[in-house]
């Protein structure tokens, strides 16, 4: 529905309050800061005049192509009669334009960034009709909120052709991004051409296997060929040339002193043991990381050398993140430098590591950022920080007088899962959904003005362990950027329902010309489920509902209805708890207007389903599930997606008490746990049960303990005691987590996660 505004400052108040009426109309994304529309709409024929005056040479050549490409309007560009013209501004705040269409086009600008960005939003403000390419009479005023709007790339885990690179960053100069952090190097290979150390990518470039699924399959298996690639010198300097035409800083990374294996592959005397090791072919991450001798600082010192000379940009990324100090402990050359130079331990050795990249960028003109490890063992006096183990590292960086990006694994992590539907392809883990991307603040709330001075900005990292090709890496990548693009442009971010509206009719509509392959996990429904009588309902909310036709089917029908299950809307189902021991398992389809397939989901019915535990232990805060998430029929899967767990961290025994509403014999208890030792999840050391008449008197069940093993098909370990213990009506499950990680794994000493899920209990009056 559209309306006509009365009032600019109205709409500007509309805006500021975040209302979902009428915006719709503003068509732009990120949104500006002011859109006012006036009546009526011009129309554009097959030629637009355009004033040279103030028309910086590279737009003229990037509007001129656009306008043919994408419209079919051909631009002549004249100093007199202007159909759209063009203003230098002075005084105003940086990067700010405006746009006014009335009979004519005026674009007003504070900068050729600005200028760029003025034409992005015209060209999503014009939209093809049968007469000509229609403009809606209109005036924008805008500017950004932050000064760093980045998007990452990892181009070591998988490698991506110039041409995809050139692809990314056209893509995300489209939605005001100015910061290409280029992940160019990492232990699975090295992917800059080094003059100085021509092996860095003769060996450092390829690998010769890797691992196949997700790296916490067990056992795990290799693809056996060789895999790799590089940049050279030339091509870089391409691709800078490229992303500065679309007003984009290209930051780059060299990963130090961790995730050095690719480079210590082809030298390996830079390594604390000089042992020749291959270009690993798993993920994770590896105890071997450059030793922090003179000869490797030097080399290091000498590759930035190449990488300033190759990128202008004021910040270069020295990594600094996840260094295991393993080998820096036993070996005698990083012993005697941390003696040589009064430090304390290993972090000031990392500390001081990174000190000497600081000292030697900055007597370069340059400025140092690295991951938000930098900060262990003292920062260094110039370094900005990017913050991606939360918030806590940027807080803490700012409030020390640092700059700070803010990159948090909560928020801005691409390479998590956006949907909860088990047909995601693999990721490595977690759950970033658009609505979350779309909450994202890089400045805490309780910052003073003066600390979040110190915030430039945010970005979304794209680790590619999981995203082996292009077409992948935009589904990942796409829409979620563009809710990014929001947070980190709008001075007042709207609504998350205006902006997915103007994302569903405008922007996915453009991203499919441009055939991009972006996720549609926003059209997928929300899965709710309800305790019911004597058993559940799953109710399938869809976004903007008024859209959705949700139909349900399952692979059979006649054991459906001997399951219990009624589709009670097109929208709800019912499920009857089975009884006695039987497990029926179900497949459902849904669709809508607004998905090109349907989507799948898998149920499973047994004798626990809709049975709140009486009482049980409180998980933690950031998995904590619901009443009913250990028996509600979605056994939690693999790899894990951050919600269908529930997740505790403590080294006390998890407590469920069940009530089985009568008198009972209990033929067997069993539960489900998960490993992941790369995220610190752990499988529990055992499980007990108990039995009680009344809930208060209880009897351990003589099956004293019970170990979790791989079942098959089900995600996760399960453990079952069988028992077969007569009249009893209450049930405790007593689950013993592990109580500290081992040595020598990730996050050796630290209590480990305990995660659950479906608890059954297999009993029969
Ligand atoms: C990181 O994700 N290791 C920075
Ligand atoms: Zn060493």
């Amino acid at each position: 529905m559209r309306f006509n505004y009365l009032k600019g400052c109205l709409v500007l108040v509309l805006i500021l309050i975040g209302t979902t009426i009428s915006l719709s109309q503003c068509p732009i994304l990120p949104t500006p800061t002011i859109y006012q529309e006036n009546k009526g709409a011009i129309l554009l024929g097959e030629e637009i005049s355009v004033n040279s005056n103030d028309l910086p040479d590279n737009i003229r050549t990037m509007l001129s192509r656009r306008l043919t490409e994408e419209f079919g309007i051909r631009m002549v560009v004249t100093p007199k009669s202007q159909k759209l013209s063009f203003h230098k501004l002075e005084n105003v705040p940086q990067d700010f334009y405006s746009i006014n269409v009335d009979e004519n086009i005026r674009i007003s600008y504070s900068s050729e960034a600005s200028c760029f960005y003025a034409i992005n939003s015209l060209f999503q403000m014009m939209s093809r009709e049968e007469q000509g390419v229609n403009l809606i009479k209109c005036f924008v005023s805008d500017h950004p909120k932050y000064q760093w709007r980045g998007l990452h790339l990892d181009v070591s885990r998988h490698f991506f052709t110039v041409d995809e690179v050139k692809r990314y960053i056209d893509l995300m100069s489209y939605y005001k991004f100015n910061t290409f952090h280029w992940h160019l190097t990492d232990d699975q290979g090295w992917r800059i051409e080094i003059k100085k150390y021509p092996k860095l990518t003769s060996v450092g470039a390829y690998r010769d296997s890797t691992v196949i699924g997700h790296y916490n399959r067990s056992p795990r298996e290799y693809e056996v060929k060789k895999y790799g690639g590089f940049y050279t010198q030339e091509e870089i300097k391409d691709i800078v040339l490229y992303a500065k035409k679309r007003y984009v800083t290209i930051v780059p990374e060299i990963e130090m002193p961790g995730h050095s294996r690719a480079a210590l592959a082809a030298y390996p005397e830079l390594s604390c043991t000089g042992e020749t090791q291959n270009v690993p072919g798993l993920w994770g991450i590896f105890d071997d990381i450059y030793c922090s001798k003179e000869e490797s600082i030097r080399f290091l010192q000498d590759v930035l050398d190449e990488v300033l000379f190759l990128f202008p940009s004021e910040y270069i990324h020295i990594g600094g993140d996840e260094a295991p100090k393993t080998k820096w402990k036993e070996c005698e050359k990083c012993q005697k430098v941390i003696a040589q130079n009064g430090l304390k331990d290993e972090h000031e050795l990392q500390s001081y590591f990174i000190h000497r990249m600081d000292e030697y960028l900055t007597a370069k003109g340059r400025k140092l950022i690295g991951w938000d490890e930098i900060l262990e063992g003292g920062l260094s006096p110039n370094a900005a920080v990017m913050s991606w183990r939360g918030f806590e590292g940027g807080i803490e960086a700012a409030k020390q007088g640092h700059y700070v990006v803010m990159s948090p694994g909560s928020h801005c992590y691409f390479d998590h899962y956006q949907s909860t539907l088990s047909t995601e392809p693999v990721a490595i883990g977690g759950y970033t959904p658009l609505n979350k991307v779309y909450a994202f603040d890089p400045t805490p709330e309780d910052f003073s003005p003066a600390e979040a001075s110190y915030v430039l900005g945010g970005q979304a990292n794209l680790w590619t362990e999981y995203i082996p090709d292009f077409s992948h890496l935009e589904y990942m990548t796409y829409p979620r950027a563009i809710a990014l693009s929001q947070t980190l442009w709008c001075t007042k971010k709207p609504s998350y329902e205006f902006f997915k509206e103007v994302l569903i009719n405008h922007h996915l509509p453009f991203l499919k010309t441009k055939e991009v392959n972006y996720s549609e996990a926003l059209f997928y429904p929300v899965m709710q489920i309800f305790e019911a009588e004597n058993g559940l309902k799953i109710h399938f909310k869809g976004e903007g509902e008024y859209r959705y036709d949700l139909y349900v089917t399952t692979t059979d029908p006649a054991k459906a209805l001997k399951g219990g299950m009624v589709v009670e809307k097109k929208d709800t189902l019912y499920f009857e708890r089975l009884k006695g021991s039987d497990i029926h398992e179900y497949t459902f389809k849904l669709s809508n207007d607004l998905l090109t397939q349907p989507i799948i989901y898998h149920w499973t019915n047994h004798s626990m389903i809709g049975i709140k535990p009486l009482q049980k232990t409180t998980p933690s805060p950031q998995y904590p599930g619901n009443e009913i998430s250990l028996s509600d029929g979605v056994f939690g899967a693999e790899p894990w997606k951050g919600y269908e767990w529930v997740g505790y961290r403590q080294s006390e025994p998890l407590i469920y008490i069940y009530d089985l509403g009568k008198s009972s014999v209990v033929e067997k208890v069993q539960i489900s746990a998960l490993e992941d030792e790369g995220s610190w999840i752990h499988l529990p050391q055992n499980f007990l049960v108990e039995v009680s008449k009344n809930n208060k008197k209880w009897k351990p069940v003589k099956s004293t303990s019970s170990v979790f093993s791989k079942s098959s098909g089900k995600g996760g370990f399960t453990s079952g005691i069988l028992m077969n213990v007569k009249k009893v009506r209450y049930v405790k499950i007593v689950v013993q987590p592990k109580e500290r990680i081992e040595g020598g794994k990730p996050g050796a000493n630290n209590i480990p996660w305990t995660f659950l899920d479906e608890i059954r209990i297999i009993h029969r009056l």
